[in-house]
């Protein structure tokens, strides 16, 4: 069955939205099969980000996401990435529409709540850095 990953970011931690973020993708019938709140290291953000390794913002994202644990999600059902995508809205919350994640929840392009995987083989790298070469807990 596909698989996503999702992240809830230290801005959301800090609004105390979790559950909130959690009932999205509860209300769209997919389904939580793993979770944990966890500390992301300067090995994982470089290994989870490494595509935007080189952007000018990378150094605020990186400070960004080490601010809080995060709560890094498995969530499954058909079409789950593309879905979940499209329930988290467009990577800035200041574009994205009432009634998504970011467009509800989110501040700007920076402080946009979540992450979630951008397809099938990112999910299944991410699942990897966050659920099998970290220990549990
Ligand atoms: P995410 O979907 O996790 O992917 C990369 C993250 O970098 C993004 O969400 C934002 O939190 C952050 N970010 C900050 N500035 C930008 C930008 N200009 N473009 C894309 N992502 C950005």
């Amino acid at each position: 069955m596909e698989q996503t990953v999702v992240l809830v970011k230290p801005d959301a931690v800090k609004k105390q939205v979790i559950g909130k973020i959690i009932t999205y993708l509860e209300n769209a019938h997919f389904h939580l099969v793993a979770g944990k709140f966890t500390r992301l290291t300067d090995e994982i953000i470089d290994r989870w980000y490494k595509h935007h390794q080189d952007k000018p913002f990378f150094p605020e994202l990186k400070k960004f996401m080490m601010e809080t644990p995060v709560m890094a999600m498995i969530w499954e059902g058909e079409g789950v990435v593309a879905k979940v995508r499209e329930i988290c809205g467009p990577t800035d919350s200041l574009k994205a529409p009432k009634g998504t994640i970011r467009g509800d929840l989110g501040t700007d392009i920076q402080y946009n709540v979540v992450h979630a995987s951008e397809d099938e083989e990112n999910a299944k790298r991410e699942i990897g850095l966050l659920f099998e070469l970290t220990p549990q807990g």
